[in-house]
């Protein structure tokens, strides 16, 4: 069932987002080689309850870090560990907080210090596939819309999109209806409306879109071990046309 927030719903997933934007921006200064990305995870998780907020992620399903942190070629769900990062790497973060019993959830990947050409054109083009995604994301449009616009522009450049892992609504729990493809054909799934909540989270790969997991049974990782990228913001569909992000400062 898709639920409709009420204002005062909404009110505090924009707290909760809003936290998560801090917590992104705060990343975005701490990213350069010789962090760890425990050093990462350790920063959000103090900054998240500082603010009076909880780290979403910890614990959920027994994950055992704050954030996640997938180098490379990891797709999602990398964990936060002692691993340095180089010069050349790309890091995609994600981060949950969940304020007053309600959820932001958004992810970005960043470059350390100087990368590939290639590396580079990913996660731009993961970037603006959100956007071209959330074109779609209005009252009238169906669901797969928004999942069509994003693979068709992910293909259009030469770059594949997962299949395994998807979006999701959001709200009091993290992970709600609808699951959200990120491919399909258009014209599909539930009508958009006013009041929901979804997390639109594009994860893009530069060779085969299909993934394995580690052994440490959280990481993802491509089965060609060609680089991946990953955009996700928390989204609501508004009755005036424009959608609104919720993870935003
Ligand atoms: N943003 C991710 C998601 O949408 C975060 C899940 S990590 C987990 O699924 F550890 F919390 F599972
Ligand atoms: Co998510």
């Amino acid at each position: 069932m898709i639920t409709i927030k009420s204002h005062k719903e909404i009110d505090l997933m924009r707290q909760a987002g809003s936290i998560v934007a801090k917590a992104h921006c705060l990343i975005e200064e701490m990213i350069k080689p010789g962090v760890t990305t425990l050093e990462l995870d350790q920063a959000v998780e103090a900054l998240i309850r500082d603010a009076g907020a909880t780290p979403t992620f910890k614990g959920y399903s027994g994950y055992p870090k704050s954030i996640c942190t997938s180098v490379n070629e990891e797709v999602v769900h990398g964990i936060p560990s002692k691993r340095k990062l180089c010069e050349g790497d790309i890091v995609s973060v994600d981060i949950g907080a969940t304020f007053k019993g309600y959820v932001g959830d958004a992810a970005r990947t960043h470059p350390v210090g100087k990368i590939s050409s290639e590396a580079d054109k990913l996660i731009k083009i993961t970037r603006e596939s959100f956007f071209k995604g959330i074109e779609f994301a209005r009252e009238g449009y169906r669901l797969s819309d928004i999942s069509n616009a994003i693979q068709t522009y992910v293909e259009a450049n030469g770059f594949s999109i997962v299949r395994d892992f998807v979006g999701h609504g959001v709200g009091s729990k993290m992970h709600e209806d609808p699951p959200i493809p990120n491919y399909g054909q258009k014209g599909r799934g539930p009508r958009l409306r006013a009041g929901m909540t979804l997390a639109i989270e594009p994860m893009v790969n530069v060779g085969t879109y299909e993934v394995r997991i580690l052994d440490d049974e959280w990481t993802v990782v491509t089965l060609d071990g060609k680089l991946s990228s990953h955009y996700e913001h928390s989204v609501l569909i508004t009755g005036t046309g424009e959608p609104e992000l919720l993870t935003v400062i």
